[in-house]
């Protein structure tokens, strides 16, 4: 059995006061039946380790860079991020695709070092609107799968988010049709590649426009162990209402 996931990425998003709303999700949900993740900014990353109940949420990073350690600028190790508290980390996500032209041997590389630090990467991929219109979706998604996904993945060290960059902020999502096609697609793909067995113990999130209105019905869809949400999981009101939404799908 998957244990379900919500997932909430601020981006660049919070200063110390947010830290408030950490402490109320955690607080309303002392003991989750399912995974309830924070990645707030690296700023963040220790204040909200200790912002949060033993046993309730659980923090991680938005990225990492490949090496352990060195001279890299601004950078943060899998390491570092460990050591701060985190548990997780968003990788390949379409932003730092598009703003820091990661490409998916980069997002691989990555992956490999969050493993090796003990974090659990969140790796994301996703189809343009370009490319969905000209009906080249899974096509897209299999080319990130197997650049981005490293060798011998389970389910305590990967999961994967597919994330259309056409609904992230966008309000728009996919029919549950196309959500469908793409998540069995995708767990199709991980079994190809790594067998059943592998295949079946990592879990598979959608994101992009989550929201406490749709995410039941986002939810009811085989194959969707989960979310990762932007916008509404800066609020504890907002994310709380998609983590209800899981908890009872
Ligand atoms: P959104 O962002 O929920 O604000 O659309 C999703 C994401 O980028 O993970």
């Amino acid at each position: 059995m998957r244990r379900k996931l919500a997932a909430g990425n601020w981006k660049m998003n919070g200063t110390a006061t947010s830290l408030a709303e950490l402490e109320k999700l955690s607080s309303l949900y002392p003991n989750p039946d399912i995974d309830i993740l924070i990645c707030p900014p690296a700023t963040l990353l220790h204040r909200a380790a200790q912002a949060v109940q033993a046993n309730s949420v659980i923090v991680g990073g938005q990225d990492c860079h490949a090496l352990v350690a060195g001279a890299h600028t601004g950078d943060l190790s899998a390491e570092m991020l460990k050591d701060a508290g985190a548990e997780y980390v968003i990788l390949g996500h379409s932003e730092r695709r598009q703003d820091h032209g990661e490409s998916d041997e980069l997002v691989r590389a990555k992956a490999i070092a969050a493993k090796d630090a003990g974090l659990i990467a969140i790796v994301c991929v996703g189809e343009s609107l370009e490319q969905r219109e000209a009906a080249e979706t899974l096509d897209v998604i299999g080319e990130q799968m197997s650049g981005s996904i490293p060798d011998q993945p389970i389910g305590e060290n990967l999961v994967v988010a597919y994330e259309p960059i056409w609904a992230i902020g966008t309000g728009k999502v996919p029919t549950l049709d196309q959500i469908c096609e793409v998540h069995d697609f995708m767990r199709a793909k991980l079994e190809d590649r790594f067998g059943a067995a592998s295949a079946s113990s990592i879990r598979l999130l959608y994101g992009g426009s989550v929201k406490p209105k749709n995410a039941s019905e986002i939810f009811s869809v085989s194959n969707v162990d989960g979310a990762l949400v932007g916008g509404a999981s800066l609020k504890a009101e907002d994310f709380s209402g998609i983590i209800q939404a899981l908890e009872n799908a």
